[in-house]
């Protein structure tokens, strides 16, 4: 009931932003997608970027974002997560629980840790609701708990029911606790509640999830609603209103010692308000940022506004919904949304070193993000991605090093390259400006590529002196220089030289010709780890027919050996990712990394045997599912049968895997949505523009919808791509022609200025493959020359003679056509 007058108030009070016809981007953006099955999505309430991010927190064996809808039960209330990532549980510091009543009102007979007081957190699926900048859910316990929140704040409403079973009236108890997520407290944690007003400060020192160090994080906390009764704090299972303040160790046998404060009310007739803050500087800080940005306690202008800022930030995308299923509409505005919860906006609460730039965090990982999360927010908010940047070169400026990964003030793990410098890069060649100090931007990206850390776990690149004297990295390798695990040799090849193709690019811009020839060279160093003789064989036995693959390369120049297949999506036996036991590839096999070489797909293309055959093996990739669509490695691989000269195939297998592989279902993404990472594909793949990272290059397909309005935040122009003939049921996806801006427009591809000077790019859709955008000088940009494009193979395609053999029924099956 509190629930439907909740959202009538909203849709009253912001009908005034919306647009004039009435199109609202925010009713199609679902939260809880993700929330189970691995998503690990922060289902909660959050600003775009936003420090405070509340939720119920469970105790699932995924509550990495927090809130999972999978059966477990909720152990509090908390308000840093982050969103999407694997490692560790993330965050959710200093939990709220409430409780209606203590039995026979007596204070011990409240259950204070975080394992048995679960058992007062279950709760049915039906009670939640979640909205952008809202969450809410209804314990079994009878108390429904609503949250909102501001950008360090957030406010949590507990409604009570009055009424006891025993008869007694309702005195609730709100607990805090001086946990994590992760249980990763050190020693010293401390807590102190104020009798007369109830207010809880405290703070604790916690562990990163996925990186090295520690950080310290304080709170501060006020209530509203009714009457304090007693206050105190807890140890263990024991509480007292005799004691007011705490400092408690770690553990007694490995667990956190569960400790934190209490406040008693005298009546829960009306619902109690808490609202909480965070800080990293102090929690003197933290009640100032309380006292400012939620001054009065009111629920419904604080949700108000949270709403407002997420309608402001999907404003610029606009996508027409003709004929358009609208679980197809929540998938899109959904995944933009998502792109928007981590990176987070620490900018003023970095204790580290002090300066006036940004301070941005949680970029976990940098090697999700590059591919198409940081892009899209380039289109849909640069100033964000301007001021990320910013605090990604302040970061190199103070810790030496720009991140791979860093959440919560650490470093985190490292999983190939230094894939930062494809994030500066991408910014860079689309004329990212504001305030940006190049200069530092490209010392930090050099750096990279010239100085090895003693310590390379968490940032850099290893095995420099091999890279520079043999042009790979070898198989285990000699380093006495810098240590970390010496695995992965070959994606870390391939990283590092699409990372000096991304180098090289700067010093173009910037007139460092030596330079830029350099990293060009090096950029080149992919072809080292090449084994044209290597054949592909099944591990039954079965030959896949194809030869020529990466193969890892000993220090003496001779060949070792891994199966191609092996770390891919169908073997489940090999140790993949960060292990010190694991393979040559990260997290994915060979023959998907067979195809990273993003700058370069025409001398891969001929090493693979033209573009027929690497049609070919893309189709045998996707269709004897050796990728993973839940994994970023796989995102382009999706689309680069554009370098083949088969744009529609890029067309056809992005429907193959959306929706069938996104659902807009708590349960119905592929994997870890990786702060986003799986939301931009998303988003990309059915806007019709998906990125090649670190060049200004979108690769064209049809948009999912008749047509798609961008309007640049910094510009104000519009760009545009509209269908004509457009399908819905998704038969006619095969460009036959296209005009830019009236005049006719043959290239594959687009480039960044579309979104800045806001051009119109129509798209003519057919039900056949068509031969647009199929010569060579309609290819998408490559370090080498295109060969074998020629009228034989552009013809022979349209006689039916390449056409299109793989999986196409199981793909239209798939779709339901
Ligand atoms: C709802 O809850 C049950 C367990 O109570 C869980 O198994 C199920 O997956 C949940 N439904 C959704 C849509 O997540
Ligand atoms: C905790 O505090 C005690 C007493 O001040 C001190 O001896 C100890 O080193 C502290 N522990 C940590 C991890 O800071
Ligand atoms: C896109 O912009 C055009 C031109 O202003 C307009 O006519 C059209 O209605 C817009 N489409 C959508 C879906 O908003
Ligand atoms: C829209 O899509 C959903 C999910 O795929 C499906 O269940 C539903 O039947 C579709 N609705 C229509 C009208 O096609
Ligand atoms: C980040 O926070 C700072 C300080 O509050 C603010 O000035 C800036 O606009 C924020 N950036 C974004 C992209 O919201
Ligand atoms: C071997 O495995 C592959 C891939 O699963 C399969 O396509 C092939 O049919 C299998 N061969 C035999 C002889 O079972
Ligand atoms: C090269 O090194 C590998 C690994 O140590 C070794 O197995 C191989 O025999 C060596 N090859 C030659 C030609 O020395
Ligand atoms: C390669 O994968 C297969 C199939 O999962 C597995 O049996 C084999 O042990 C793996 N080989 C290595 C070296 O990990
Ligand atoms: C390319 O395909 C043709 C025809 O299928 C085959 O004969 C040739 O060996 C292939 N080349 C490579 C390098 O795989
Ligand atoms: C499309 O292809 C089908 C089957 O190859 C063919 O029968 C049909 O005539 C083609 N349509 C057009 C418009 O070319």
């Amino acid at each position: 009931m509190t629930l439907l007058l909740l959202g009538f108030c909203g849709l009253i009070l912001t009908s005034s932003v919306q647009a004039q016809d009435g199109f609202d981007p925010l009713a199609y953006v679902d939260p809880l997608i993700g929330a189970s099955n691995g998503g690990n999505v922060f289902a909660g309430a959050s600003l775009p970027y936003g420090m405070a991010k509340a939720v119920a927190d469970t105790d699932s064996g995924s509550n990495q974002g927090g809130f999972t809808m999978d059966g477990s039960r909720v152990t509090g209330f908390s308000l840093m997560h982050d969103s999407g990532t694997g490692g560790s549980p993330s965050l959710g510091n200093f939990a709220l629980f409430p409780y209606t009543h203590c039995p026979d009102g007596d204070i011990n007979r409240c259950d204070f840790p975080k394992r048995t007081r679960a058992a007062f957190g279950s709760f049915k699926n039906s009670t939640v609701s979640a909205k952008p900048g809202t969450f809410g859910i209804t314990l079994d316990s009878g108390i429904r708990a609503e949250m909102t929140t501001t950008h360090h704040v957030s406010l949590f409403r507990f409604t009570f029911s009055t009424v006891q079973s025993d008869g007694s009236a309702a005195q609730p108890v709100v607990i805090q606790d001086l946990t994590d997520l992760a249980n990763s407290r050190q020693d010293n944690a401390t807590v102190s509640v104020d009798p007369e007003s109830g207010r809880i400060t405290g703070s604790a020192r916690f562990l990163p999830s996925f990186g090295t160090g520690n950080f310290v994080l304080y709170f501060c906390t006020d209530f509203k609603g009714a009457d304090i009764l007693e206050a105190g704090i807890y140890v263990d299972s024991r509480a007292s209103a005799e004691v007011k303040d705490l400092t408690i160790s770690r553990s007694i046998n490995g667990y956190p010692l569960p400790g934190g404060a209490f406040v008693r009310f005298t009546s829960g007739a009306e619902p109690i308000l808490v609202r909480t803050a965070t800080s990293f500087i102090s929690a003197a800080r933290a009640c100032e940022h309380a006292e400012k940005e939620i001054s009065d306690f009111d629920f419904e202008a604080v949700s108000d506004a949270a709403t407002d800022a997420w309608r402001e930030k999907m404003k610029p995308i606009r996508v027409s919904t003709n004929g358009v299923n609208s679980s197809l509409l929540t998938n899109f505005y959904s995944g933009i949304y998502r792109t928007m919860i981590n990176p987070q906006n620490y900018t003023g609460e970095n204790p580290l070193w002090s300066s006036n730039e940004p301070y941005f965090d949680s970029f976990y990982c940098i090697w999700d993000q590059f591919r198409s999360q940081i892009p899209l927010l380039t289109i849909t908010d640069p100033t964000a991605v301007t001021q990320m940047i910013r605090s990604l070169i302040d970061t190199y400026r103070h810790v030496g090093w720009l991140p791979d990964c860093r959440m919560s003030l650490n470093k985190g793990y490292t999983q190939g390259g230094s894939n930062a410098d494809v994030v500066l890069a991408d910014a860079y060649v689309k004329g990212l400006e504001g305030g940006i100090d190049w200069d530092d931007g490209y010392a930090a990206v050099v750096k990279d590529a010239e100085v090895e850390p003693y310590d390379w776990c968490c940032e850099g690149r290893g095995g420099l002196d091999s890279w520079k004297s043999l042009g790979y990295i070898p198989v285990q390798d000699f380093d006495y220089k810098g240590f970390g695990t010496m695995t992965r040799s070959i994606s870390r090849t391939l990283e590092y030289a699409y990372n000096d193709f991304c180098i090289a690019q700067i010093a173009n811009g910037m007139g460092k010709s030596g330079d830029k020839e350099k990293y060009l060279e090096s950029s080149g160093n992919w072809q080292n780890l090449f084994r044209a003789d290597q054949p592909s064989v099944w591990w039954n036995g079965t030959d896949t027919g194809f030869v020529g693959f990466f193969q890892p390369r000993y220090l003496n120049k001779t060949w070792g050996f891994q199966n191609p297949l092996n770390c891919s999506n169908l073997d489940s036996f090999s140790v993949c990712s960060l292990q010190n036991t694991g393979r040559e590839t990260f997290e994915s096999s060979i023959w998907e990394y067979n195809f990273f070489v993003p700058h370069d797909q025409a001398t891969l293309l001929h090493l693979l045997g033209g573009p027929a055959n690497f049609t070919r093996r893309l189709d045998y990739l996707h269709d004897s599912r050796i990728t993973y669509i839940g994994n970023e490695p796989s995102f382009l691989t999706v689309f680069q049968y554009h370098y083949a000269g088969r744009p529609a195939l890029s067309a056809l297998r992005a429907h193959s895997y959306i929706p069938s592989s996104f659902q807009p279902r708590p349960d119905g993404l592929p994997g870890n949505d990786d702060s986003g990472a799986m939301g931009s594909f998303v988003a990309f793949s059915m806007m019709g523009l998906f990125p090649n990272p670190g060049q200004d290059v979108y690769l064209i397909t049809p948009p999912f919808f008749e047509s798609v309005n961008i309007t640049h935040p910094l510009t104000g122009k519009t760009a545009r791509i509209r269908n004509v003939n457009f399908d819905p049921g998704y038969a006619a996806i095969y460009i036959q022609s296209a005009t830019l801006d009236g005049q006719p427009y043959t290239r594959s591809w687009i480039d960044h200025s579309f979104f800045t000077e806001g051009k119109e790019l129509v798209l003519t859709l057919g039900r056949n493959e068509s031969l647009w955008g199929t010569r060579i000088q309609d290819l998408p940009p490559s370090l080498g020359k295109y060969e074998g494009f020629d009228e034989t193979y552009r013809l022979g395609r349209r006689m039916g003679e390449w056409k299109y053999k793989g999986d196409f029924g199981r793909l239209r099956g798939k779709q339901g056509w």
